[in-house]
């Protein structure tokens, strides 16, 4: 008997769009700061201070999203808590296995899941996690050796003494381009699996929402 199942609360789909908002912000300001493509005609015109700006406004929405979302793995219902990206639970390697055998079109149809996210997903959004961290800490490494201040110092100003501030730029600049490539595989793998399984994942990102058992 199928029926529709609560599965994303709001604060887990507020987090979802308010990254999703943040990555494309700071991308496309951090790929203008990184080589600016737009030049100033008139000397009033402040594209790189524009820029920088929402840079950091972006980055402050990306850090409190992020921590919203970190104090709900606490909070949230159990197809968003800790457990739910837990890669050790007992069948869930196999099954990342099965899913990983799907993609690849070894196999034609993607193995029984639960309504949660699939085996491989919790996997790659533990990941993800590093990466965003991540970010957060080196952005605030560079932000600090512009403008030290208490709160920069603390979200990843120390991470200077460890690595050279351009080590810290380069990589920066080129993990923005790892979670670029998890975004297109990420919606592509989403919309495959929408139209295999017809349990309604796309719009469960919005509705919060998905058919199931
Ligand atoms: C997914 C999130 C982010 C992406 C995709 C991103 C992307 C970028 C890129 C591509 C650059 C240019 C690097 C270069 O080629 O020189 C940059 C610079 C920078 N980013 Fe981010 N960034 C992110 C998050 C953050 C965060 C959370 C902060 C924290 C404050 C931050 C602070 C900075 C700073 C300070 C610079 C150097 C600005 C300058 O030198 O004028 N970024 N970012
Ligand atoms: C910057 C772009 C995006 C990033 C970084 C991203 C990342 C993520 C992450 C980390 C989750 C897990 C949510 C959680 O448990 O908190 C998720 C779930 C989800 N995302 Fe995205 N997302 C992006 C864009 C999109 C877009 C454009 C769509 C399609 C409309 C989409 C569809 C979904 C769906 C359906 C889920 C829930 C199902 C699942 O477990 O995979 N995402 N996404």
């Amino acid at each position: 008997m199928l029926k529709s199942v609560y599965v994303w609360e709001f604060p887990v789909r507020l987090t979802h769009w308010l990254n999703v908002l943040s990555i494309v912000m700071l991308s496309v300001t951090g790929i203008y700061i990184g080589a600016p493509f737009i030049h100033a005609l008139y000397t009033t015109e402040y594209i790189m201070g524009t820029m920088r700006f929402l840079h950091f406004t972006f980055a402050y929405v990306f850090t409190v999203s992020l921590a919203l979302r970190l104090y709900w793995i606490f909070k949230g219902n159990n197809f968003s808590d800790w457990r739910a990206f837990n890669p050790f639970v007992k069948g869930r390697a196999k099954l990342m296995i099965e899913h990983c055998k799907f993609y690849m079109c070894i196999t034609n149809k993607p193995p029984k899941d639960w309504l949660g996210h699939t085996a491989s997903a919790s996997f790659a959004y533990l990941g993800l996690t590093v990466l965003y961290l991540f970010m957060i800490a080196s952005g605030f490494a560079l932000y600090y050796s512009a403008q030290p201040n208490v709160s920069a110092l603390l979200l990843g100003g120390w991470l200077g003494n460890v690595f050279s501030i351009s080590t810290l730029r380069l990589w920066h600049h080129l993990v923005m381009w790892f979670i670029l490539t998890f975004v297109i595989v990420h919606v592509y793998l989403g919309w495959l699996l929408d139209r295999h399984e017809k349990n309604g994942i796309m719009s469960s990102i919005f509705s919060g929402y998905k058919i199931g058992e």
